[in-house]
C-alpha cells in the first residue's frame, strides 16, 4: 500500500503526527518539496521531536527515510537535526537516511536574500528566513548548487564561485550589504559534504529494485501554500500537492494506492496572505491558546479561525484526496456554538466556483451546535459527543470524502479510527 500524505490548508495541520502513525506499516517515508521551512511535530510521552528535514517516521524502527531531489536542503541544519535524534537515542545512519543527489543546497547568501527581499518589499510575504524561496529561484535559473555537487570540491568551488560574484554584485549594489567570503563559505561547506556524504545517493537508483515495498510520501505546508494553485503571492515556493510526490522524489514507478488529506478541525496561517474565516475575536484567541498555536519553526503566533469548507472542497479536488485525516478536534471542546464556512460571498453575490481572488470574499457560515465533554482521552468513535460525530458527518457530507482517523489529543495514542 503506498501513500501520499498532504497538508489541506496552510500548513500545520498535524501532518508531523500522522506520519508518525501511519508510518507503522510502511517500509519507505520520503519528503519530496519544501525544506527547513516546515516544522513536523511528533510527541512521545513527555518528549517532543521537531522535525524540519528529516521524515517523521525516523522515530520508527526499520524504516528508511529519504529526502527527495524536490526538497531544498539547509546542510547545516540537517546536520543539527541528525545529531539532535543520536543524542536523544534514535537510530540515524546511512542505513535509514538516504538524500538525494539532485536535491538542491541552500546557501549562506539564500537566507540573506530571503530576509533583505522580506525587508525591503512593500509587499511582505512573510517568509520564514529560511531562504527556500532564493534556493528554489536558483535551482530554476540553472545555477543552484545541488547535493551531488557538494560532494566535488571542483565542481562546488568552481559553482560557489561563480554565484558569489553574482550575488555579492547584487547585494552590494541593491542592499549595500557586506559580501560574503568564498574561503570562509567553501571550508563551512567541506565540513558539511564530509558528514553528509555517506548519506547521499541516487533514490531512483535505489528503490527501482523495491519498489515493491510500502512507500509513504510525506507533504510539507499546506494546499493553499502551493506556488501554482496557493493563495500567491503569498504562497512558499514549491508545490505542495499531491501530484508533486513523484516529480519532488524520482520515484514515478511506485503505484499510488491511497491520497491522505490532513486538515485541522480549524483553519490557521502563519505569515500574510488572505485568510477569509480568520477571527480576531475573542474565539481566535481561544483557538490560538488552547491549540498552542506558535510555529513550529519560527515561533511566530498563528492566525486562527472557523474551519472553511470552501477552501477544503478545493483542496480535495486538487490533492486527488481519497480520505481525510482531521486533527485538534480536542481544541473546539467546551465551545458552545461552531460555525462552519459553506460558502464565499463576493460584492454581495453568493459565488458558485472558487474565487482567484480570497481577499476579496466574505465567509457564509452554517451554525452547529458544539459539545461541552473532553474528547482527549476518547479512542473510539461511538464514544465521541453526538455534536462531534455530526460536525464529522457534516464535512465528509459536503467534501464527498471519508474522514477516516480524527485526532483528539497531541500525544501518539491520541487517534481514533472511523
Ligand atoms: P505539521 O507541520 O502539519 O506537522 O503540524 P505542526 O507540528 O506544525 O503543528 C501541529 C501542532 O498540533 C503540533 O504541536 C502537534 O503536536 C499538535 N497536534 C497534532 N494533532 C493534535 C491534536 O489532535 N490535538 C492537539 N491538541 N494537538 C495536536
Ligand atoms: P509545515 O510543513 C505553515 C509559510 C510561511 C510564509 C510562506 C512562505 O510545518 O506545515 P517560505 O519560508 O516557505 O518562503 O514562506 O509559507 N510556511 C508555512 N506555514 N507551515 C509550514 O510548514 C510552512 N512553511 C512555510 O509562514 O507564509
Ligand atoms: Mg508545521
Amino acid at each position: 500500500m503506498n501513500t501520499i500524505l498532504v497538508g489541506l490548508q496552510w500548513g500545520d495541520e498535524g501532518k508531523g503526527k500522522i506520519i508518525d502513525f501511519l508510518c507503522r506499516d510502511k517500509d519507505v517515508i520520503v519528503r519530496f518539496q519544501g525544506g527547513n521551512n516546515a516544522g513536523h511535530t511528533v510527541v512521545i510521552n513527555d518528549r517532543k521531536f521537531i522535525f524540519h528535514l528529516i521524515p517523521s517516521g525516523i522515530l520508527r524502527k526499520n524504516k528508511i527515510c529519504v529526502i527527495g531531489n524536490g526538497v531544498v536542503i539547509d546542510p547545516g541544519v540537517l546536520i543539527e537535526e541528525i545529531e539532535t535524534l543520536k543524542k536523544g537515542g534514535i537510530e540515524v545512519s546511512p542505513k535509514n537516511l538516504k538524500i538525494s543527489l539532485f536535491a538542491h543546497v541552500i546557501m549562506p547568501y539564500h537566507r540573506i536574500m530571503d530576509s533583505l527581499r522580506e525587508k525591503n518589499r512593500a509587499q511582505k510575504i512573510g517568509t520564514t528566513m529560511r531562504g527556500i524561496g532564493p534556493c528554489y529561484v536558483d535551482k530554476a535559473s540553472r545555477c543552484g548548487i545541488r547535493m551531488a555537487d557538494l560532494l566535488d570540491v571542483n565542481i562546488f568551488s568552481k559553482r560557489l564561485k561563480d554565484n558569489l560574484e553574482e550575488k555579492n554584485l547584487i547585494l552590494k549594489k541593491a542592499y549595500e550589504t557586506d559580501i560574503f567570503s568564498f574561503d570562509s563559505i567553501l571550508k563551512e561547506y567541506r565540513e558539511f559534504a564530509k558528514t553528509l556524504a555517506p548519506y547521499i545517493c541516487d533514490i531512483t537508483d535505489l528503490f527501482y529494485a523495491k519498489k515493491d515495498k510500502n512507500f509513504l510520501f510525506e507533504g510539507a505546508q499546506g494546499t493553499f501554500l502551493d506556488v501554482d494553485f496557493g493563495t500567491y503571492p503569498f504562497v512558499t515556493s514549491s508545490a505542495t500537492v499531491s501530484s508533486n510526490a513523484m516529480l519532488g522524489s524520482g520515484l514515478s514507478f511506485v503505484k499510488i494506492n491511497e491520497i491522505v488529506g490532513v486538515a485541522k478541525a480549524y483553519t490557521t496561517r502563519v505569515g500574510e496572505g488572505p485568510f477569509p474565516t480568520e477571527l480576531a475575536d475573542n474565539v481566535g484567541n481561544y483557538f490560538q491558546k488552547k491549540g498552542k498555536e506558535f510555529g513550529a519553526t519560527t515561533g511566530r503566533p498563528r492566525r486562527c479561525g472557523w474551519l472553511d469548507l470552501v477552501l477544503l472542497r478545493r483542496a480535495v479536488i486538487l490533492n486527488n484526496i481519497t480520505k481525510i485525516v482531521l486533527t485538534k478536534l480536542d481544541i473546539l471542546d467546551g465551545l458552545d456554538k461552531i460555525k462552519i464556512c459553506t460558502v464565499y460571498k463576493q460584492n454581495g453575490k453568493l459565488l458558485k466556483s472558487f474565487p482567484l481572488d480570497l481577499s476579496s470574499v466574505t465567509p457564509v457560515y452554517e451554525i452547529m451546535e458544539g459539545w461541552k465533554t473532553k474528547t482527549e482521552g476518547i479512542r473510539t468513535y461511538r464514544q465521541l459527543p453526538i455534536e462531534a460525530r455530526k460536525y464529522i458527518a457534516k464535512i465528509e457530507k459536503f467534501l464527498g470524502c471519508e474522514v477516516n482517523y480524527v485526532s483528539v489529543g497531541e500525544m501518539r495514542d491520541a487517534i481514533i479510527k472511523k
